[in-house]
């Protein structure tokens, strides 16, 4: 999609449709009566996400005008980023009704909406485009007629004259990171065996070629079994594809904080000799969402440094990578493993792999000795169960981690909600074998257990918190409600990953 900015008149523009954005209950100015009229009968207010279409319109070259609604306005806060969400979802509404019209040129007039700072304009201009891209994404690459399909191929963005210089950066951010968010959901959509555990190497590989501060380190096969990284082996037996734990490193100049992510890079989880049921084995290429979005994150902080708006902190990457599968080789329940940090585990159920592999990530994260470390994983259905299809479940063992976690929630629009690590649930992870056992086997919850289980490798002093993104991560049935989500992988956490690295660098900043 070409994406241009322009202070030109709307009566001049010849898109074939100019999308307009009001606020619930704010009057629609500068139509003629005709359009007015047309509005008037579908009951258009504004509201989130409701439409109003007018053919024709008087006096306008476009072929269709249709009205966006942005809800109440006091939805958004006195911090200009929390309009975001909205805005953002805004866009992908329209690029949804522009593609069923089959236009192929679009042109978004943000003239109407009122500026309170300047910064407000780009992070505007960044969200619609975000909108735009994310909403307007279809995975399609295996369809012989994909020719065929509406594709929106130009994008004009209407402002008034005196904004146009200020948003440009804003439109560089936004053309940045939906590049990165669309790259990681082309990953996880692509069939499992296509992406394998080499396959997102290769992915890290082109990421980390991107910026002379983004370095990578690859432990194959070979080095995973000098160094005892035995939990990952063990889940990688079954399989004929070689594991691997890959470390991207980003080290700016002038970074005052590190955070690392650790991403769950399952290229497809079959279960195990603990098979899944068919059903529940469809959408299991998705179970590496968590490293997708994991690079995704590099990929945005490389990307944002080439437009040169550099966040000055140091991140890590780490995803650890391999397919569950069945074989002679595979692991086996009551088998016991000795994981990198020396934790002894029995497998109860070879369905529970993301924890066994996250528990050699999280020791070689702790390494690193980072201030904060998130991980993004599909850990379990029970979170699915407990939260639904559309939050992600929160677990951490640091207070002002999860505070803001859920700040950058509420600026990204990626929903999730906390559950409890209670100490006296720890009994569950109790082996008579071994230190700890992969799954419980009396009724412990399955999201909490999984928390719990990976708490105990994380090093000490390490504030650290664990998304479990089984719900989200993936969308089978689309719900009109969320338009910046199309069927298949959405990469949630990418977004609340550079949210978050924005809050911190925010608060790592001299005070005036
Ligand atoms: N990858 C799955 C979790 C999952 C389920 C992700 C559905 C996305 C959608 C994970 O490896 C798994 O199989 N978990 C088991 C754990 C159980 C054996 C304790 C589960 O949730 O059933
Ligand atoms: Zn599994
Ligand atoms: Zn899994």
């Amino acid at each position: 999609m070409d994406i241009q900015l322009t202070d030109r008149p709307l009566n001049q523009l010849s898109t074939d449709t100019i999308v307009r954005f009001t606020y619930q209950d704010e009057p629609v100015t500068g139509l003629d009566q005709n359009a007015l009229g047309e509005i008037k009968r579908q009951e258009y207010n504004g509201q989130s996400l409701q439409i109003a279409l007018c053919h024709r319109p008087e006096g306008l070259l476009a072929r269709r005008l249709i009205l966006v609604g942005l809800g109440q306005p006091s939805a958004i806060s006195q911090e200009p980023s929390s309009g975001q969400p909205t805005w953002r979802q805004a866009a992908a509404q329209a690029i949804r009704l522009a593609k069923q019209g089959k236009d192929s040129t679009l042109a978004f007039d943000l003239t109407n909406l009122k500026y309170s700072t300047t910064k407000t304009v780009g992070l505007l201009v960044e969200a619609m485009i975000e909108g735009a891209l994310l909403g307007g994404y279809r995975f399609n690459h295996y369809k012989s007629d994909r020719q065929k399909e509406p594709e929106v191929a130009e994008l004009i963005i209407v402002l008034p004259s005196d904004q146009l210089k200020v948003a440009e950066s804003g439109r560089d951010r936004g053309l940045a990171i939906a590049e990165s968010i669309l790259n990681a959901r082309d990953l996880i959509n692509q069939p499992p065996s296509h992406i394998k555990p080499a396959q997102l190497v290769a992915a890290a590989r082109e990421i980390a070629a991107l910026s002379p501060n983004l370095s990578i380190n690859i432990l194959d096969e070979s080095a995973l079994k000098k160094e005892g990284y035995n939990a990952l082996l063990a889940v990688a037996a079954g399989s004929e594809e070689k594991p691997y734990l890959v470390h991207l490193h980003y080290r700016p100049a002038k970074a005052q904080r590190r955070v690392s992510f650790v991403g769950k890079g399952v290229t497809f989880d079959s279960g195990g000799l603990g098979i899944k049921p068919w059903k529940a084995m469809l959408t299991m290429k998705s179970d590496m969402a968590g490293a997708a979005s994991v690079l995704a994150i590099c990929q945005m902080l490389a990307e944002l440094e080439s437009i040169g708006q550099p966040l000055p902190i140091e991140v890590d990457g780490v995803i650890v990578t391999t397919e569950n599968m069945i074989s002679g080789k595979a692991m086996r329940p009551d088998d016991i493993i000795e994981t990198k940090n020396g934790k002894t585990i029995e497998i109860v159920h070879t369905d529970a792999e993301g924890r066994l592999i996250l528990a050699d990530a999280l020791t070689y994260t702790s390494q690193l000795k980072p201030e904060y470390i998130i991980d993004f994983a599909t850990l379990t259905g029970a979170a699915i169960a407990a939260l639904g299809r559309q939050y992600a479940a929160l677990m951490g063992n640091d207070e002002p981690l999860l505070g803001l976690i859920e700040r950058a929630s509420a600026e990204s629009g990626e929903l999730l909600w906390r559950l409890p690590l209670p100490d006296l649930y720890k009994k569950h992870l109790e082996s008579s074998v071994a230190d700890l056992q992969n799954v419980s086997s009396g009724s412990a919850p399955d999201a909490i257990f999984g928390g719990l289980f990976l708490r105990e490798f994380v090093g000490e002093k390490i504030g650290w918190c664990h998304i479990d993104i089984a719900g989200p991560s993936f969308v089978e049935n689309e719900d009109e409600k969320q338009p910046l989500y199309p069927k298949g992988a959405t990469a949630y956490g990418a977004l609340l990953g550079l949210k978050l690295l924005e809050l911190l660098v925010e608060k790592a900043a001299p005070t005036a």
